[in-house]
């Protein structure tokens, strides 16, 4: 049976869907079976991220009991994709993911879970359908405060949340520490994906940046956080991750405690 992963933050433009993109191709990588799902209903994006434009059936048909599961499912060279429409503006339920996802769900190890960036019942109907969320967010006090909104909504939900994903870092002094943000969100960082402009360039080729430029330090980080939520071990041979192991960074040690607690 899979397991639903949900990508969550209540702000728009953080890295949701990038971080939906990138994860499933890391997981993938590791030879497991991945669908992605757009939950961002209302303003869908996930099939545009992968050329996909105009799919015969969409979440939406999904979720009005126009198509089964499997009929809108895209079958992409290393995962699979359920988008959602971007022509569709009639109201679904999204409370109905859940259950649609439940018939599939035997079909993959891992399935992701795009969110809405707005606090309604889209981004409910996604954290119900996860078993564990991850939440996104950038190192700015506006993203910040809003980030505390997701992690109260998520546990006020009883959401397991495993963890943060620390988004568009730049390294810079202006931006609040990693161990200020872990502080104040009280929630273990799990990765720190940095700036780059080749997420831009991936995107423009509707790319995952794991499959375009694997050896990149945000696509490294993106595989080290799959291997740790599946229970794998990845360390790949490369100087910085020499000097990693000597001197762990706070996202390597998170990563190992999870891994500990979880696979151990
Ligand atoms: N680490 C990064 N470095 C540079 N650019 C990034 C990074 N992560 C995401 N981006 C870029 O930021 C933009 C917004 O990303 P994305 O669409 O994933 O955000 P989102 O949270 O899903 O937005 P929305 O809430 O509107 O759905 C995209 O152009 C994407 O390529
Ligand atoms: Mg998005």
């Amino acid at each position: 049976m899979g397991v639903c992963i949900g990508i969550f933050s209540l702000k728009g433009g953080v890295g949701k869907t990038t971080a939906v993109v990138s994860l499933g191709s890391a997981i993938a990588s590791f030879g497991k079976k991945v669908l992605l799902v757009d939950g961002n209903i209302s303003s869908p994006n996930l099939g545009l991220h992968l050329e996909i434009v105009e799919p015969e059936f969409s979440l939406q048909d999904v979720l009005e009991q126009k198509a089964n599961p499997s009929q809108a499912v895209c079958k992409l060279e290393k995962f699979d994709v359920l988008p959602a429409s971007i022509f569709r503006e009639q109201k679904v339920n999204p409370f109905f993911l859940k259950q649609k996802l439940h018939h599939i769900k035997k079909n993959y190890d891992y399935i992701i879970i795009d969110s809405s960036p707005s606090l309604g019942d889209e981004t409910l109907g996604a954290m119900i359908a996860s078993d564990e969320i991850l939440i996104v967010t950038t190192p700015d006090h506006p993203t910040l405060s809003t980030t505390l909104k997701a992690i109260k909504l998520a546990k006020q939900r009883e959401t397991p949340i495993s963890g943060i994903i620390l988004n568009k870092v730049h390294k810079r002094k202006f931006e609040i520490p990693q161990e200020h943000v872990e502080i104040t969100l009280d929630t273990p960082i799990m990765a720190v994906v940095p700036h780059d402009i080749r997420f831009l360039k991936s995107l423009s080729k509707f790319k995952p940046l794991p499959e375009v430029h694997p050896s990149s330090e945000a696509s490294e980080e993106y595989k080290k956080l799959a291997a740790t939520l599946i229970g794998q071990k990845y360390k790949p041979v490369r100087l910085r991750n020499v000097i990693r192991w000597v001197s762990p960074r706070k996202q390597d040690i998170n990563r190992e405690i999870f891994y500990q607690s979880v696979f151990g």
